[in-house]
């Protein structure tokens, strides 16, 4: 009888429990993925699935850190932007996947709280952020999954209030952006893999991101940087390569960031420098085994194979690694 009774308990509340790793799962795909990678393996933001955990492994702790955010480190504060129920629930899908030790080949990098940051030619610098949409196409972002308004949480008396809904964080959550100096910066977003600008001049005004850093406490949720140069190279139109995309992490070589990704079966990586007037360098390789045609967007120069009406067509041995070149507009 009592056995009984437990069995009914126990499967009810195991239920509800695998009902809120579910929901807590939905708001992670929505709000998270993006960053953490679809399955918590790290992407931008940090493996959840490893041994290494900064910031406490109990609900509370995961709690905490979801809703105040590490904003020296790029992890938004979500008080306000979820409900509780929603951050519960994100904790228990976490404390779920804790442990598993998810591979995803990403380089660890150094953060910093530096409000302009800078690299240089010989020691370019690489972070992971927020980057305005600087006026891009929405066509340009099929791989964005568009956050959803949910109503404003008063942690004071613990209620929502559906008037005053809070909108998503406009911008694109996880791009790769790089500086040289003041000879080039540019922007690659992870999530469609492609160079999406460049820029001569200063690099990046962080002070929105970074709040005014006292205590950890911030005034607003304005998390993506200012621009500070010229914008030279924006890109336009369909994407360079047919198929579905995949980040895979980069790595450096002689201290250039090298993009890894995938595009269905054709394995890429991307090494961008800057040229003598400032555009874009980037060199291509892949695991090409037949002739490869791709979309340039314009302004956008191949070094070899054959371009026509916006299409470059490589054979099989030049699909293997080639040169293009991004200018700016004017
Ligand atoms: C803009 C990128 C970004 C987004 C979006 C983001 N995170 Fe993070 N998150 C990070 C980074 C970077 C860290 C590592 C912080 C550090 O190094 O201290 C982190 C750390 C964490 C940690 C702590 C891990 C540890 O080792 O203790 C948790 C938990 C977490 N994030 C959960 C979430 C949840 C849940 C969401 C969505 C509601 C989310 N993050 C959205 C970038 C992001």
């Amino acid at each position: 009888m009592n056995k009984i009774l437990i069995t009914l308990l126990c499967s009810g509340l195991c239920l509800s429990a695998a009902a809120d790793i579910k929901r807590g799962q939905e708001v992670f795909k929505i709000n998270c993925a993006n960053c953490h990678g679809d399955k918590g393996q790290g992407l931008v933001g940090s493996n959840l699935t490893d041994k290494e955990v900064l910031h406490g492994s109990s609900k509370a702790e995961i709690e905490k850190v979801i809703k105040k955010g590490v904003l020296a480190k790029a992890m938004p504060a979500w008080d306000g932007i979820l409900t509780a129920p929603q951050i519960s629930d994100t904790a228990d899908y976490i404390k779920s996947i804790m442990g598993k030790n998810l591979e995803n080949g990403f380089m660890k990098v150094q953060s910093t709280v530096d409000s302009f940051p800078r690299g240089s030619l010989e020691k370019p610098y690489l972070i992971r952020t927020y980057m305005p949409v600087n006026g891009l196409s929405d066509d340009l972002f099929p791989n964005h999954g568009k956050g959803k308004e949910a109503p404003k949480y008063n942690h004071k008396s613990g209620k929502e209030n559906p008037k005053k809904m809070i909108k998503p964080i406009a911008g694109l959550p996880a791009t790769i952006t790089v500086n040289f100096g003041s000879k080039l910066s540019y922007t690659f977003d992870t999530l469609e893999c492609r160079l999406l600008y460049t820029w001569k001049g200063d690099f990046l005004n962080m002070t929105k991101y970074w709040g005014e850093g006292t205590g950890g406490s911030r005034k607003s949720f304005g998390y993506i940087p200012e621009i500070m140069g010229d914008v030279q190279f924006k890109t336009s139109g369909p994407h360079p390569f047919k198929g579905p995309v995949k980040f895979k992490g980069y790595k450096k070589e002689a201290g250039i960031p090298v993009l890894l990704y995938s595009v269905a079966e054709l394995e890429l990586s991307l090494k961008i420098k800057p040229g003598e007037e400032g555009e874009a360098i980037a060199e291509y390789r892949s695991n090409a085994d037949k002739a490869l045609s791709l979309n340039l967007p314009p302004n956008a120069l191949a070094q070899s194979g054959k371009t026509e009406n916006g299409k470059l067509s490589l054979s099989a041995e030049e699909a293997k690694h080639f040169t293009i070149s991004y200018k700016g507009a004017n």
